[in-house]
């Protein structure tokens, strides 16, 4: 089996925690070449663009480069953020239980490259595929080779776990995740200070995405340029966009970062169900916004999603079709909001309850024109009023439905 210009899901990638058949792959080689030469794997991590997969598209080497600043107090800690809890994201898991040795590969790359001793798995309990592919194939490092050589070069002891998240949406994000590292309630903590300087047990600490270590064995083994070449435009790379609602056919497909929206729906999508028209999707999962058939031409990446007032996020990708009440679609994602806010910061627990109970009202006839003020008011007051996104990632999707579907509201209002 020969995949060593393979990206993250080619069929050969796919070994499950079958370690031969994953060195059989070419898995391992990446490593080879950073145990001889560490520093090559930022400069080929730089060099690549490569962008944050679990939602910020932060560039990957800046927050490598700011961990490897720092010296171990007494640790340094990576964390591998696997929670996946955001409703139309999907694509974590399907590596998880299909490539966990690359992801291991990945995170022993990037250990390397900012100095860390201590890797955490962080995989929501709930995926429990997930869970089992990651611990079968975390067991048969233990002690082995590549274990043993990554200490050397570090000149720390390396220890790998996999921790079971809390399994909250809310526990995915990056200072929650400490929190329940260090073994209390995932409530995010305030920044500054950033887990680059204070992580867990106060430690340095790096944490990115499954996906975006995914990404670095392929990176080191076969170059920056060969990355670069397959996204499409300024984007560099593939990307796992999750694909889902009234569409064909629904999956994960891995696909030159910036394919357009149109050719995800209709080229691998297979088109809408019934062939009915496409009314909109909720683009980067629903924190994010909600684009219409007039952005079909947009190129799916980080960049041209923001200039057209969108977001990648996730790259979920949860498509609408006419017929469908966008009130009412709204409503559902603006209620799991409430339900997962964490409840430390006032203007969150309130506003997210208060902008969910007015959403309702509308939805279900009984809002009036003062309920739909109220409601828009509290999306200017509320965004920034948090710890986390989670409230502006509520407002934002509001902004975006009052943005292209102003008149469903009005025409929900009571007579
Ligand atoms: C409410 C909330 C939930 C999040 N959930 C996840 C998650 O499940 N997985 C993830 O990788 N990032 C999640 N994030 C983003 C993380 O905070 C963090 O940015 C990410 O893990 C960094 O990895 P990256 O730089 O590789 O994208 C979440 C953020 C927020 C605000
Ligand atoms: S913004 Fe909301 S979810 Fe985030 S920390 Fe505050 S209360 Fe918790």
């Amino acid at each position: 089996m020969e995949s060593l210009n393979a990206n993250l899901l080619h069929a050969s990638q796919r070994t499950g925690s079958d370690k031969q058949a994953w060195l059989n792959a070419g898995g391992g080689t990446a490593l080879r070449q950073a145990f001889a030469d560490p520093a090559a794997v930022f400069s080929a991590i730089k060099e690549a663009n490569l962008r944050g997969l679990g939602g910020s598209g932060y560039p990957v080497w800046r927050k490598w480069e700011a961990v490897a600043k720092e010296a171990p107090r007494p640790d340094k800690y990576l964390v591998c953020n696997g929670n996946e809890d955001e409703p139309g994201t999907f694509k974590d898991r399907l590596l998880l239980e299909n490539t966990p040795h690359q992801i291991i590969e990945g995170a022993l790359l990037a250990a390397l490259a900012v100095g860390a001793n201590r890797i955490v798995f962080y995989v929501n309990p709930d995926l429990s595929r997930s869970l089992t592919a990651m611990q079968a194939a975390l067991d048969q490092w233990q002690f082995g080779p590549f274990l043993q050589e990554a200490s050397k070069v570090l000149g720390h002891a390396v220890d790998m776990e996999l921790v079971p998240s809390s399994g909250h949406y809310i526990g995915g994000e990056e200072t929650a995740a400490l929190e329940w590292i260090e073994g209390k309630f995932p409530f995010p903590r305030g920044k500054p200070p950033y887990p680059a300087q204070f992580g867990v047990h106060g430690c340095p600490t790096l944490i990115n995405n499954v996906e975006t270590l995914a990404h670095v064995p392929a990176i080191v083994r076969n170059g920056a340029e060969w990355f670069r070449n397959q996204g499409i435009g300024q984007a560099t790379g593939t990307k796992l966009y999750s694909l889902s609602g009234d569409v064909l056919h629904p999956g994960v497909y891995e696909l030159p970062m910036g394919t357009t929206l149109n050719d995800l729906i209709f080229v691998h999508g297979g088109g809408l169900l019934s062939g009915k028209p496409l009314k909109a999707v909720f683009t980067g999962g629903p924190s994010n916004t909600l684009l219409t058939p007039a952005d079909l031409d947009v190129h799916l990446d980080f960049d041209s999603l923001r200039e057209r007032g969108g977001a990648l996020g996730t790259g979920a990708m949860i498509v609408v079709s006419e017929g469908t009440g966008i009130v009412k679609r709204v409503a559902e994602y603006i209620r799991f909001f409430a339900h997962s806010s964490c409840g430390q910061c006032p203007p969150c627990k309130t506003g997210t309850a208060n902008l969910s109970r007015l959403i309702d009202r509308i939805d279900t006839g009984r809002g009036t024109a003062d309920d739909l003020a109220t409601l828009e008011s509290l999306c200017r007051m509320l965004p920034g009023s948090g710890r986390c996104h989670l409230v502006n990632g509520a407002v934002q999707l509001l902004d975006s439905s009052f943005r292209h579907f102003r008149h469903e509201y009005r025409a929900a209002l009571r007579s």
